[in-house]
């Protein structure tokens, strides 16, 4: 199918948060059509900034009121666009009935929009390496597009693992709408740990990445669960996967792509690093609260051994949108100074 046109017109859901704030502020910087899709267009503490966007001024940047619960809520939004950038979340990931109705009424709007060629869903990192036992990634350490959580272990269930079965159940019902329809097709985008700079002071409180830097920067924060690594992506390098992915004349129908810089990192690592690229702000650097119960934490030193053991792969997206992921250091930088300057984070330092 043929991705979106030069300057065509894209609809993001969730275009208040993180990730979507970045789509919608790259699509326009290249020239498209926006319309975003928010919850409540007058609630100004979520959506001020993108009023304040030049081409909301202009009106090549619209809001559209939708929560996504609501069947037939994208109808009239999805009427005159190209590509769609599916990126919010749902309101509840443990209940797989509800998300497919809800993947099913969004399906609908695009299916009678008459006009949407491609639709990128957003799903998750967590959709590709979420495991109920961590000796999974020793059997396959490789994580890669082709890579899914083990669906055998009786264990994963909606009520343990219901973001990461969400993301597939969405993954898949999106991709065999479109080979049903013929008209559009369907890409999917896994994004890894997103953090950099936030647009919004909103958007501190969610995340969690970006709200793990605040707690760093108050002082006190949490160690990373199961001992992972921070699998870092820069939003708006996560923003130009997902602009990529709209725009390629590559990729097939059913295809996920992994957006990820694929550096590993200690969150002792994150919090240390905050110093180290911006020695001025004379930060105290601090040391995670430990959060795993006494059984997990006899597991600590296998499960870091499983983590490090992973070979994390990028060669695809980097492939098919040319997208080059940012050094982490210019992430960490971007994301401490934008919640300082747009958030009012005051970060504890070494003097007080
Ligand atoms: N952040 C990460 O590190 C990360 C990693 C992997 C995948 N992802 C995926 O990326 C997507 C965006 O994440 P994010 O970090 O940008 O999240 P976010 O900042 O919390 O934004 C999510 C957006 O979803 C919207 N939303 C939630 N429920 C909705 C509903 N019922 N109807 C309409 N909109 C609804 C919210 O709208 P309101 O503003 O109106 O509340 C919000 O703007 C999610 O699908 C998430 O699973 C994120």
């Amino acid at each position: 199918m043929a991705p979106i046109p030069a300057g065509g017109t894209v609809a993001v859901t969730g275009a208040a948060g993180f990730i979507g704030g970045w789509i919608v502020k790259n699509l326009l910087d290249r020239g498209y059509r926006v319309r975003a899709c928010v919850r409540d267009s007058n609630d100004d503490m979520k959506v001020g900034f993108l009023k304040e966007m030049p081409g909301y001024a202009s009106g090549r940047l619209t809001l559209h009121d939708a929560d996504l619960d609501q069947d037939g809520c994208y109808d009239d939004i999805f009427k005159g666009c190209q590509g769609v950038a599916h990126v919010s979340h749902v309101s509840d990931y443990t209940d797989h009935d509800y998300i497919a109705r809800v993947c099913d009424h969004i399906i609908q709007s695009v299916n009678e929009s008459g006009s949407v060629n491609r639709v990128v869903v957003t799903s998750s990192l967590a959709a590709v390496l979420s495991e109920m036992d961590l000796e999974e990634l020793a059997r396959r350490p490789v994580i890669f597009e082709d890579r899914y959580p083990d669906d055998a272990n009786p264990k994963r269930t909606a009520k343990t693992q219901g973001y990461s079965m969400g993301k597939i159940l969405a993954e898949n019902m999106f991709a065999e709408a479109s080979d049903l329809h013929g008209g559009w097709d369907s890409v999917t985008c896994c994004p890894s740990d997103n953090l950099g700079p936030i647009l919004s002071a909103h958007q501190k409180n969610f995340g969690p990445w970006q709200h793990h830097v605040e707690q760093m920067l108050l002082g006190k924060y949490d160690q990373n669960w199961v001992y992972r690594p921070w699998f870092p992506v820069d939003v708006r390098d996560d923003a130009d996967c997902h602009i990529g992915l709209l725009e390629s004349t590559e990729v097939f129908n059913g295809e996920r792509y992994i957006a990820w810089s694929t550096d590993a990192i200690d969150v002792s690592d994150v919090c240390a690093g905050i110093s180290e690229v911006l020695p001025e702000l004379d930060f105290r650097v601090t040391g995670p609260v430990e959060v795993h119960p006494e059984r997990l934490q006899q597991r600590e030193a296998r499960y870091r051994e499983l983590w490090a053991g992973c070979d994390c792969r990028n060669d695809r997206i980097r492939a098919i949108t040319g997208v080059e992921f940012r050094e982490f250091d210019e992430t960490l930088r971007d994301c401490v100074e934008s919640l300082i300057s747009i958030a009012g984070i005051e970060p504890v330092r070494n003097q007080t």
